[in-house]
């Protein structure tokens, strides 16, 4: 089952992905006495990342008790601008109270990524169980998500949480890791984000479309949620990606 919010603008689409964030990791710290919040790459999340480092976000979530995961990380350096973990770090990991030793950081540098892939996978069992509570899932335009770039053979990976993706034919144009179709299926709740008219068709084709994973990595979302796992996943969009639906429900 998916949920479909649309928001009038970029402001409305981070309150209400911020107060998502929020209420979860209320429940889970209730629950299970922690929040497992996977971070996706890419822009779209950032102004949710400033959020949750602001104003009330950052008081309401008792951040000692979160565990962060990153559902995919470019093969650069830590500092490299087109790091995922070094823009969660300005934008959020820095400016909150979280425990070093919970950010459990994807190792982009590392020379040998199958071995880091393996690594982190043994990690996320470790520190976070293997589950997460809340994974953000952004869109690229070519309705990939994560790094599972159309055509991927990692779309039909059901073993491995995390592998490499090596040279994927993606912007930026450098290898990846990346969850797998196995590790969407640990999480209790996703949230597939898209802002911008840019990805108007990728949406479209993600929620209206009929084509199979292999070609709209996106279809990974429509399928039925595997045995185990509670939640759903909620499409959250601002009008201009949602530009291209037949139905377009407020936020
Ligand atoms: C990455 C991301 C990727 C991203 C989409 C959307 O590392 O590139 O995880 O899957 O979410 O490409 O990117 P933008 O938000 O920049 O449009």
């Amino acid at each position: 089952m998916s949920e479909l919010r649309v928001a009038d603008d970029v402001a409305g689409f981070t309150v209400a992905c911020a107060d998502r964030v929020a209420a979860a990791a209320r429940e889970a710290i209730a629950a299970r006495g922690r929040f497992v919040l996977g971070l996706t790459g890419g822009s779209t999340p950032e102004p949710i990342h400033r959020a949750l480092a602001s104003a009330p976000y950052a008081a309401a979530i008792d951040w000692a008790r979160v565990v962060v995961v990153f559902g995919d990380e470019r093969a650069v350096p830590i500092d490299d601008p087109r790091s995922n973990y070094r823009a969660a770090r300005e934008a959020l990991l820095r400016h909150v109270p979280l425990v070093e030793a919970h950010v459990l950081r994807m190792r982009g540098e590392a020379a040998d990524l199958d071995a880091e892939a393996r690594r982190y996978a043994e990690a996320f069992e470790r520190e976070a169980g293997g589950e997460l509570d809340l994974l953000f899932v952004g869109l690229g335009r070519d309705a990939h998500i994560l790094s599972l770039f159309p055509g991927s053979p990692a779309i039909a990976e059901h073993a491995r949480l995390v592998v490499a993706e090596l040279d994927p034919p993606m912007d930026p144009a450098v290898s990846r890791l990346t969850f797998t179709p196995a590790a969407l299926g640990r999480a209790r709740q996703v949230l597939a984000i898209a802002t911008g008219a840019g990805k108007a068709e990728a949406a479209r084709r993600a929620l209206e479309g009929d084509e199979p994973a292999s070609a709209c990595p996106a279809a990974l979302l429509r399928a039925p949620r595997p045995a185990g796992a509670t939640g759903g996943v909620t499409w959250l969009l601002d009008r201009a990606a949602a530009g291209s639906l037949r139905a377009t429900p407020t936020a």
